[in-house]
């Protein structure tokens, strides 16, 4: 049976990039992985005093959360840090006080960026945050960094034209299935 893998996308924007990825990742997913997207960008933004009497919407993702086996990250980069949006997320999940959904599950992070960075401090600041101790889950110790996305990586279609960029990725779903599979 396959393990059920939510993917978090920092991008709710109709043209982004990071959609795109997350979408071909979905694709190319070996079966040993249903790659579930779910949704983040109509999270209000964390507040503890809402815990009393949560929004549906916290209690619609720490759900999907629970249910998953494992979770993906494809995130951009805004101004060297990981988007709000994504942050948010975080820590709605991490919450009520004691009841973190994101406890012990494997995870792997993708960035999608214009600078030839790659955003690699997006992905190491992703598997700092999932060492606190609220978070607290296993990363696969390399990241799938995609930069310079205004240079040929994607065609006027919204599809990867770069071959390079698609074997990274294969690779990556690939090293994290092999990882998901050892929890
Ligand atoms: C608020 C904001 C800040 C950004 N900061 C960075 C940055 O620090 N580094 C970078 O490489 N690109 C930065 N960008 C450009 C993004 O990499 C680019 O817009 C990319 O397409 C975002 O991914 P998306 O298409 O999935 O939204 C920024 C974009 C925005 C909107």
């Amino acid at each position: 049976m396959s393990k059920q893998i939510a993917l978090l996308v920092g991008s709710n924007s109709a043209t982004s990039f990071n959609k795109i990825v997350a979408n071909y990742i979905k694709s190319i997913a070996p079966a040993s992985l249903q790659i579930n997207i779910v949704e983040i960008a109509d999270l209000p933004l964390y507040d503890r005093d809402l815990d009393a009497n949560s929004p549906e919407q916290y209690t619609r993702l720490r759900n999907q959360i629970a249910a998953a086996d494992g979770v993906l990250f494809v995130s951009p980069e805004h101004n060297g840090a990981l988007p709000a949006m994504l942050k948010n997320a975080i820590d709605v999940v991490s919450r009520p006080m004691g009841e973190s959904k994101w406890i012990g599950k494997p995870t792997g992070f993708i960035t999608v960026v214009a600078s030839l960075s790659g955003g690699v401090r997006v992905s190491d600041q992703l598997r700092l945050i999932s060492s606190a101790p609220f978070i607290n889950m296993p990363a696969l110790p390399f990241a799938a960094n995609i930069g310079g996305i205004f240079n040929g990586v994607f065609n006027d279609k919204g599809e990867i034209a770069s071959d390079a960029v698609k074997e990274t990725l294969q690779n990556f779903i690939k090293a994290y299935a092999d990882f998901v599979e050892k929890f």
